[in-house]
């Protein structure tokens, strides 16, 4: 039951099906890696599962830990312990690193945390990821840099505690700094004596699946799952590129 379990999923967009029929099984703990070439559906997939209302889904289910969330709206799917990160997280003026943190906590629990309360629990997670105060008090990502972003995303992470986590690293160009950010920020995270964190990511860096050692690594083209392996994949593709 522990599981997110994708059920033969067609998605359209724009009036186009992209994913024809996707299946696939997130187990908890477990870190899955999706990889595959540009415009396979890799992106919408992960849209699809946070409930982006341009991807429609056609046909197929979506099930969180027993719970099908295939017509749930994305504040449900977060209560029910998904966490989606945005390829292109938007920048918001006005609102800060520490006002959006908090306000997605109490999005998702039942009890509201105080002001007070959330700005201990924010310090001390900023402090386990060396960060600097002075970006809590930012505008959400204005200005950040590539690897700021990346050090609030694993702060997101870390103040959520989600089940289930999608990274869609795709094209976002990170530097070895912030590679090296999400794959010790993921690794400690995944390390901590209660953690049961599951993560799908969608990566064409082998780097940082050398940080995060997937379970299962999938291949996705035009919409479909063409291949399922395990580490010794990600290798077979960097060689060989996706012409199998
Ligand atoms: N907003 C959109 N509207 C219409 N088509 C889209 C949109 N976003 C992506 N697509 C199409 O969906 C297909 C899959 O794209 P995407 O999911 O972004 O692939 P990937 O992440 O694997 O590169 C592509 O053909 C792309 O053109
Ligand atoms: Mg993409």
């Amino acid at each position: 039951m522990a599981e997110v379990i994708i059920e033969n999923l067609h998605v359209s967009r724009a009036g186009k099906e992209i994913l024809h029929g996707v299946d696939l099984i997130v187990k908890r703990g477990e870190v899955v890696a999706l990889m595959g070439p540009n415009g396979s559906g890799k992106s919408t997939l992960a849209e699809t599962l946070m409930g982006h209302p341009e991807c429609l889904i056609t046909s197929g289910r979506i099930i969180i830990d027993g719970t099908d969330i295939t017509l749930s709206t994305p504040d449900k799917r977060a209560k029910a312990g998904l966490f989606l990160s945005l390829q292109n997280p938007p920048e918001i003026p006005g609102l800060t690193l520490a006002e959006f943190l908090r306000a997605a906590y109490n999005e998702i629990h039942e009890e509201q945390i105080s002001a007070r309360d959330f700005r201990r629990l924010l310090t001390e997670k900023a402090a386990a990821l060396h960060m600097s105060t002075d970006l809590l008090a930012r505008g959400l990502n204005q200005g950040f840099s590539g690897g700021e972003r990346k050090k609030s995303e694993i702060l997101q992470l870390m103040i959520l505690s989600p089940k289930y986590a999608v990274l869609d690293e795709t094209d976002s160009g990170l530097d070895v700094d912030a590679l090296r950010v999400v794959g010790e920020g993921i690794n400690t995270l995944r390390s901590a004596p209660t953690a049961s964190l599951s993560i799908l990511v969608i990566t064409h860096q082998r780097k940082l699946l050398e940080y995060l050692k997937p379970d299962q690594v999938i291949i996705m083209s035009a919409g479909q799952i063409i291949r399922t392996g395990g580490s010794k994949l990600a290798q077979e593709i960097e060689e060989k590129g996706y012409n199998f």
